[in-house]
Formats: structure tokens, C-alpha cells, sequence
């Protein structure tokens, strides 16, 4: 079996509740892994949960529950969100499930036996909210750290380092050599400053037992906990040898899991049901894009090709970065209630208008802003009165002037609709997903604008025009055939929608299908109903 295109999401911590930054990486990802299929490639999509560490230790104190069943409660509103907003995601991963804790602890042993690891003692200052020992670099200019890092106190302790700065060398040699290792080129320019100008430093890997349990225990020192990083970093890595990807297995050597510790969970979703056959064969390693915010870009191009080339695994091809939202021009925050819950964007208007909004609205890179005015605007503007308006006024003057079947062909508006559909296919290989909503929207005005030219309501009048409103006809509804297909990647449910009303059984999930002439004459058409109803 060939390989599959494999996209994962960044996993997100479960110390609060699925949020718009959440939401927007997936529906990104979700729509390039949608692009892939319909481009005919096999693709495998994982997401997931966060689920170890600190915070998540102090979220569930906080509460008065259990770490596992505060992690339980919140990964499921996590996976609620996966199905709210229509993503196909393959599998979900948790990493305080076995099968991921077995891979984390494979991994380990295989860097510990080659002498890749090491304890030692480290004094510092550390911030308890985040995490992390700080240096004299996060103190501001009067000497003491930001209120942004909470509770900073001095710790003494040994811990387990991982001998990452001897590959330092190694990875500037490999950025420059893959220039699309990490993409946007101002990320990819970032880091390699970063490694031109800074000297390593080991990476600390662990944390004592006693003042932070819920973790993976490591496999040859049972005092201490994996540090989260290297621990959710693996996920990628874990679903495949999970799964039993040779890819991921012949790395690992006698250090794969065995094969009943490394069986795929049974529930959850999964777009192709061969995967939870244990003989299918499923090869996905290397990862081909890793989709994540700017925030964590130096864990996924520094340190993550750093341990899978010490551990001997090859790397992933691509870490996609994109930017953060804000809301009103301001950071999103629980504390002033400056948030956009996407849940409730989606009950009240819809998961396709969602989707649309944040892809439309953000290229995948700088930073964006949420406006609820913007949105609505481009909700009345671009879904209900350009795309909705012209499927539904196209398949109603189908309907009126000849009872909903299919005129003879006519090719007016073959060639730009032929177009539009190549330039939409380089768009999406290259991840332009705003760029490609542009390019489908050029269509969909396009089209309305011939509505307008051609007066069909005009024509309908006239008997001496029979043909030429037969031509318009045509022309309109297979053009609406076709956006279908165009706009399945990032609005899957209106696109299935739009084939359900021309009458059609397919789902409109192959780009091949975006040729001109598709439409039959004397099929019969269903019935138009609003995509985008109006709110006032
Ligand atoms: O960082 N706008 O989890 P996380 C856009 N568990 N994206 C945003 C955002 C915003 N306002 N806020 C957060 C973690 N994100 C780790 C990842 S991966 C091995 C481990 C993005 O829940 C953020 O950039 O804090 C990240 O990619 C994702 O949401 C999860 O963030
Ligand atoms: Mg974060």
C-alpha cells in the first residue's frame, strides 16, 4: 500500500475549553487534508489532546477531580468540537492513552541506551504557570519577571537532560537544505537566526516525581515524569507506530511496542475503516505537514527533528505555521470575556459559515482579527447573497421555465469555470486556502454578474428565445454543479447540499469531477432550498 498524506494538527492542552485558535488550526488542516482527497491522494489526518503536564495537574485541583477524569471530561468537548465542525479526521489521539505512552517510552529507552540522555543538577528560576525554568533574559528591564509568567520561585534539582546541542550543525545544514521545512519563509528565516546567532542548550526532559505526577513515567529512572514537550511532540509519531506503520516501526527496531500494546482504539472517528483492521497495512511515516501556531514553532523545527534524528526516525517534510486570532484588536481572554466560542458561532450560524469565515478572512501566516460586525458582513455579502443567491435562483429558474430538467449543453462559461478550477488545484497544493476561496468567489460573481447580462427572467418572456434561455440554463446550473466540487475541501456540507438539490447522488468530493459538460440533459433537478438563509 502507498504511502498516505500525512497532516496532523498541534494536540491542545486540556486546562480549559476548545477555543477559536483551537478551532481555526483544525478547520485549516481539515480543509487541506479534504483538498488532498479530492486531488485522488490517500490522506490520514490526526488531531488530538494534551493531556500531561502542570497545568493540567493544577486545572484538575483546581476543580477537586481526578487528573484522568478532568482530562476525560475535556477531551471529549474536544472531540465534540472535531465533529461540530465537520472535520475528517482519522483518528484522535490522546496522549494519556497506552498506545501512546508505549511509543513515548520506546523512544526514551532507544535515546538512554545510546547514550543520548543524562542527569545532572539545574538551579534556576521557574515559572510555575508555564512551565519552564526562566532565564535573565524573560526579566524586564527593573529586574524581576513579567506577572504574565504567574508564581516564579528558585528550584534545586536533578533532572534528565537530552544531548541535543551536538546537533545543532546538523539541523542549520538541514533548513538550508529544505527550504520547505518550515513554511511561511519569514518562520523558516526566524528560526534560522535563531540557530546562526544562539548557542543550544541541552534540552531538560524531565521532572521529579514528587512535585509533578501526571506524567509518563521515565523507563529507566521511576522517579521522575517526561516532561510534556518531548511527550507531546511524539504523538505524531506514536498514532503511526500504533498503527503498525513500517515506517515508524523499522526505526524503532527491537524497541517497537509490541503489537497488543500498540492496538488503535475502537471508538472515536475514522474515515477509513481499514485502518482499524489490524492486517491492513498503513504506512504514513514521515509526516508530510504538521500544522501549528507561531507560538510553538521552535519545539516543532528545533527540538522535534532534533530527537527523530538522534533517535534515527526520519523527519517530517513540512511544519505549516500559522498566526493567532484576536478578538476586537485585542488578545482573546477568559478573564474580560474577550472570546469567540466556535461552538456557538456554529449552532447559530451554521459550521460552513464558520469555516468559510476563518479561512476567507486569514491567509495561513500573519496574525488576524475577529470582528463580529466582519463576519456578518461577510456572511450577508459573500455566502446568502453571492453563493447562496446564485445556486438558488439558477436551480428555481430551472425549475420555473422547464420543470427542472436539463437543456442541451452549451459551453459559454466553460472556460473560465475550467480556470477557475486549475488555478484552485495549484492553490491548494501549495496550502493557499484564502487565496482559493478568492479564486472560487471570482466564479461565483462571475456567475451572478451572467445572471444579470442575460436577463433569464427577460428571456423567459420571449418565445423566440426558447434556445438561448435552454443555453443560459445550462450554463448556470452546471456551473453550479461544478462550484460543489470546488468548494467540498472547505464547505463540505454546503457542497454536498448544493449536489443534493441538482439531483445528484455523488458526493462531490473529487476534483475530477470539476470538468465541464458533467450535467446530463433531461436529468431532472431536485428541489432549491436557501444555503445561506438571511438574518436580519
Ligand atoms: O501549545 N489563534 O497547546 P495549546 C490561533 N499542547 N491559534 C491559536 C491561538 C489563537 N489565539 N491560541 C492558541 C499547545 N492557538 C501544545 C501543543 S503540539 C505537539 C503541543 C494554537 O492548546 C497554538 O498556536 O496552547 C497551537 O498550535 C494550538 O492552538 C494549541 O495550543
Ligand atoms: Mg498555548
Amino acid at each position: 500500500m502507498s504511502k498516505r498524506f500525512y497532516i496532523t494538527t498541534a494536540i491542545d492542552y486540556v486546562n480549559g475549553q476548545p477555543h477559536l485558535g483551537h478551532a481555526y488550526e483544525k478547520v485549516i488542516t481539515d480543509v487541506i487534508a479534504r483538498a488532498r482527497r479530492s486531488l485522488g491522494e490517500p490522506v490520514f489526518f490526526l488531531t488530538g489532546t494534551d493531556e500531561h503536564g502542570q497545568k493540567v495537574q493544577q486545572a484538575a485541583q483546581a476543580v477537586g477531580k481526578t487528573a484522568q477524569a478532568y482530562c476525560d471530561e475535556l477531551a471529549a468537548q474536544f472531540q465534540a468540537l472535531t465533529v461540530a465542525l465537520n472535520l475528517s479526521n482519522d483518528d484522535f489521539i490522546r496522549t494519556t492513552e497506552p498506545r501512546h505512552k508505549a511509543v513515548v517510552s520506546a523512544l526514551l529507552t532507544k535515546l538512554h541506551d545510546q547514550g543520548d540522555l543524562y542527569k545532572a543538577p539545574y538551579r534556576g528560576w521557574y515559572s510555575w504557570k508555564e512551565e519552564t525554568f526562566l532565564t535573565d533574559k524573560d526579566r524586564g528591564p527593573d529586574g524581576t519577571f513579567a506577572p504574565t509568567w504567574g508564581e516564579v520561585t528558585e528550584l534545586v534539582e536533578e533532572n534528565w537532560y537530552f544531548r541535543m546541542s551536538r546537533h545543532q550543525g546538523w539541523l542549520l545544514d538541514h533548513l538550508e537544505a529544505h527550504p520547505d521545512f518550515v513554511q511561511p519563509d519569514y518562520r523558516r528565516n526566524e528560526i534560522l537566526g535563531f540557530l546562526r546567532s544562539v548557542a543550544l542548550d541541552d534540552l531538560c526532559i524531565s521532572r521529579p516525581r514528587a512535585r509533578l505526577s501526571w506524567g509518563i513515567p521515565l523507563p529507566f529512572d521511576p522517579d521522575y515524569v517526561n516532561y510534556v514537550w518531548f511527550d507531546a511532540l511524539t504523538n505524531y509519531f506514536s498514532v503511526p507506530a500504533a498503527l503498525g506503520d513500517p515506517g515508524a516501526l523499522e526505526p524503532l527496531g527491537a524497541y517497537a511496542p509490541k503489537a497488543e500494546g500498540r492496538r488503535p482504539k475502537v471508538e472515536g472517528r475514522s474515515a477509513g475503516d481499514e485502518v482499524r483492521s489490524p492486517e491492513a497495512e498503513v504506512r504514513l511515516w514521515p509526516a508530510d505537514v504538521h500544522v501549528i501556531g507561531k507560538d510553538i514553532v521552535r519545539f516543532h523545527a528545533v527540538y522535534w527533528p532534533i530527537m527523530l534524528h538522534a533517535a534515527g526516525v526520519p523527519l517530517p517534510h513540512q511544519v505549516l505555521v500559522h498566526g493567532w486570532w484576536q478578538k476586537d484588536g485585542e488578545k482573546m481572554s477568559k478573564t474580560t470575556g474577550n472570546v469567540v466560542d466556535p461552538l456557538a458561532v456554529v449552532r447559530d450560524w451554521g459550521v460552513d459559515a464558520f469555516r468559510y469565515y476563518v479561512v476567507r478572512e486569514l491567509d495561513i501566516g500573519p496574525d488576524g482579527n475577529w470582528t463580529d460586525a466582519g463576519f456578518r458582513a461577510r456572511y450577508t455579502a459573500e455566502l446568502a447573497n453571492g453563493l447562496g443567491n446564485l445556486v438558488n435562483r439558477s436551480l428555481a429558474m430551472l425549475q420555473r421555465y422547464r420543470g427542472g430538467i436539463v437543456p442541451a449543453r452549451s459551453d459559454e462559461l466553460a472556460t473560465e469555470v475550467l480556470q477557475t478550477a486549475s488555478r484552485l488545484t495549484a492553490q491548494l497544493r501549495a496550502h493557499q486556502l484564502q487565496a482559493g476561496l478568492i479564486t472560487i468567489w471570482g466564479l461565483v460573481n462571475r456567475a451572478n454578474q451572467y445572471v444579470d447580462q442575460t436577463a433569464p427572467f427577460k428571456l423567459a418572456k420571449d418565445p423566440a428565445q426558447a434556445s438561448r434561455l435552454d443555453a443560459v440554463l445550462y450554463n448556470l446550473v452546471e456551473t453550479s454543479r461544478i462550484l460543489a466540487v470546488l468548494l467540498w475541501p472547505f464547505l463540505p456540507t454546503t457542497a454536498a447540499r448544493i449536489t443534493q438539490q441538482l439531483g445528484l447522488n455523488e458526493t462531490p468530493d473529487h476534483l475530477s469531477a470539476a470538468d465541464w459538460g458533467g450535467l446530463a440533459p433531461g436529468h431532472r433537478i431536485g428541489q432549491p432550498e436557501p444555503l445561506f438563509p438571511r438574518k436580519e
